[in-house]
C-alpha cells in the first residue's frame, strides 16, 4: 500500500469532500486547495485543541489576531526582505527553472538540468535571487505605489505587537502570544498535495522569556509540542521523530531549533519548527522602528530584551500527518473497507443516524427524531440517500465513530444498533439513552 499511500489519500480527501483543488473549474491553481464539508470541520478541530489548549487553559499565554498584509519595514527589520530568497537557476535548454539547492551539483558551478539532463554553467547563466514573500500594491492611486507584503508567518504580527500587549495585559515574563493564522509564500518547490502550499495556515506561539531561562524553556515546548501531536492529535509514535538542526542548516534568526518530524506518505518531513530566536526580532524591530522593545523587571530592577522560543506550527501539515496516520484499508469479505481511525473528537461526524429502509416513513421519522434529538450535543449527520452498506462504507472513510440504524424491530422494542467504526461489532442500545451512550464513547475534551 505504502507506494501508492500518497495518491489514495488524495483521491480519498476529493471523494469525501475533505479537501478539493483552488479554482478548480477554471483549471486549478498549483499549490493552493480548498478545504471541504469534512476537511473545514476537521481543521477547525485542530485549530481548537491548540487554542484551548494554549490560550484558554493556561494563564501565562494570551491571544492575538493581527493583520495578514503588513508594512514593508516589518520585513526590512525582520530579515525578510533580504534574507526569505531562494536562489534559482534557469536551464538554458529547457528554459525550466530550478532552486539551485535542490538540484545535482556535478563538480564545481556546473549543475545537471534535472528536465533535461544537459549540464548547466552557473558562471555563464548566472543565479538570480528569488524573494519568497508576495508583495501587493496598496496605494488607490496607479502611478504613486504603496507596496505591503502579505505576511510569510504569522510570528510578524506578534513582534510588532509585543508592546501592545505587554502594556495592555502587564504580562511578567515568562509570557506568550499565540496567534492562528494565514501566512503566504510564493515557493519553488511545491507538489506533494497540501504539505508546501501558496497560502497555508499557522499555529504560532512566540513565549517571551529572560534570556537566562531560554535554554530551559526551549527544551519544555520541545517536550510539550511532542505531546500535543502524540496525546491530543493522535499520531502513533513510530510516525514521529523529532531532529535537531545542524548549525549550518539554521534559519538566520535562529540560535537552535528542533523539527518535529512526521513519516509522511513521500518520506520524513518537517511538521513543526521550535526555535530559540534569541533577542533577533525584538532587537532588531526596536532597531527600525525607534521604539523601545526592551522589558523592565519591577522585582530585580533590571531592563532586557527578552528571547523568544517559537513553537511553529502548520495547520495543514497538522491535517495532513493526521489523514495519512489515521488511514487504512482492511480486506472484509473479500471487499477493501477504507477506513479512517480517527480520535472520535476530531473527526467531522461523531454519530451518522440512518433509516434501515428509506421506503417506510415511520422509519424515517423515528430516525430524523433521534438525529435532531442527538445534535444539540453532538456533532452529527443524518443519510438515507443509499443502501446501509453503503452508507456506511461512506461514514467509514469519512471517520465517523458511530453509527446509529434504526429498523422495523425499533418501532417495537424502542432500540436502536449501534455500529463501532473499528470494530465494526453492533449493538442495541435504548434510544432513551443513546445520546448519553454516545457522549461516552466520544470522551469529548
Ligand atoms: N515562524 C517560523 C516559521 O514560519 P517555518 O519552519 O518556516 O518557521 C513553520 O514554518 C511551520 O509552518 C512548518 O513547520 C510547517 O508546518 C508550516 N509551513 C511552512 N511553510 C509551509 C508551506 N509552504 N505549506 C504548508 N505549511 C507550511
Amino acid at each position: 500500500m505504502e507506494e501508492n499511500k500518497l495518491s489514495r489519500i488524495v483521491s480519498l480527501c476529493k471523494r469525501r469532500g475533505f479537501i478539493f483543488g483552488a479554482s478548480e473549474i477554471y483549471g486549478g491553481l498549483s499549490s493552493f486547495w480548498d478545504y471541504g464539508p469534512t476537511g473545514v470541520r476537521i481543521k477547525n478541530k485542530i485549530k481548537e485543541l491548540w487554542w484551548k489548549r494554549y490560550v484558554e487553559r493556561r494563564e501565562d499565554i494570551v491571544g492575538l489576531d493581527s493583520s495578514i498584509i503588513m508594512h514593508e519595514d516589518v520585513f526590512r527589520a525582520s530579515g525578510h526582505l533580504e534574507g526569505f530568497v531562494d536562489w534559482l537557476l534557469d536551464c538554458p535548454n529547457c528554459q525550466k527553472r530550478f532552486r539551485l539547492d535542490k538540484i545535482e551539483k556535478i563538480s564545481e558551478n556546473i549543475y545537471k538540468c534535472p528536465e533535461c539532463s544537459v549540464s548547466i554553467d552557473a558562471q555563464r547563466n548566472k543565479p538570480r535571487k528569488f524573494n519568497l514573500m508576495f508583495k501587493t500594491n496598496l496605494s488607490a492611486v496607479e502611478d504613486e505605489p504603496f507596496y505591503g507584503y502579505l505576511r510569510p508567518e504569522t510570528a510578524q504580527g506578534i513582534f510588532v505587537n509585543f508592546l501592545n500587549v505587554l502594556n495592555t495585559t502587564h504580562k511578567k515574563l515568562p509570557f506568550g502570544i499565540a496567534q492562528i493564522g494565514k501566512a503566504f509564500r510564493n515557493e519553488v518547490t511545491t507538489g506533494s498535495f497540501i504539505f508546501r502550499m501558496k497560502e497555508f495556515e499557522q499555529m504560532e506561539i512566540e513565549y517571551f522569556v529572560h534570556p537566562k531561562d531560554a535554554e530551559r524553556f526551549y527544551h519544555y515546548w520541545v517536550e510539550e509540542r511532542l505531546s500535543f501531536y502524540l496525546e491530543v492529535i493522535g499520531l502513533k509514535k513510530e510516525n514521529v521523530r523529532l531532529r535537531q538542526h545542524a548549525p549550518a542548516e539554521l534559519a538566520h534568526y535562529a540560535k537552535a531549533c528542533t523539527d518535529i518530524e512526521y513519516n509522511f506518505p513521500f518520506g520524513w518531513s518537517e511538521l513543526e519548527g521550535i526555535a530559540n530566536r534569541g533577542d533577533f526580532d525584538l532587537r532588531e524591530h526596536a532597531r527600525v522602528s525607534k521604539k523601545d522593545l526592551s522589558y523592565f523587571d519591577e522585582l530585580t530592577r533590571e531592563r532586557v530584551i527578552p528571547y523568544v522560543i517559537e513553537p511553529s506550527s502548520g495547520v495543514d501539515r497538522t491535517f495532513f500527518a493526521l489523514i495519512s496516520d489515521a488511514y487504512g484499508e482492511e480486506k472484509v469479505n473479500e471487499n477493501i473497507r477504507v477506513v479512517l481511525k480517527l480520535k472520535p473528537y476530531l473527526a467531522p461526524y461523531q454519530v451518522a443516524v440512518f433509516p434501515l429502509l428509506k421506503n417506510r416513513p415511520q422509519l424515517l421519522e423515528l430516525a430524523k427524531k433521534i438525529f435532531y434529538d442527538i445534535k444539540d450535543k453532538l456533532v452529527a449527520c443524518y443519510d438515507d440517500s443509499a443502501a446501509i452498506g453503503k452508507l456506511y462504507r461512506r461514514q467509514d472513510e469519512i471517520g465517523t465513530p458511530f453509527c446509529i440504524t434504526v429498523d422495523l424491530e425499533s418501532l417495537n422494542d424502542q432500540k436502536v444498533t449501534v455500529r463501532d467504526r473499528d470494530t465494526m461489532l453492533q449493538e442495541r442500545v435504548s434510544i432513551d439513552k443513546i445520546k448519553e451512550f454516545i457522549q461516552e464513547q466520544v470522551g469529548l475534551i
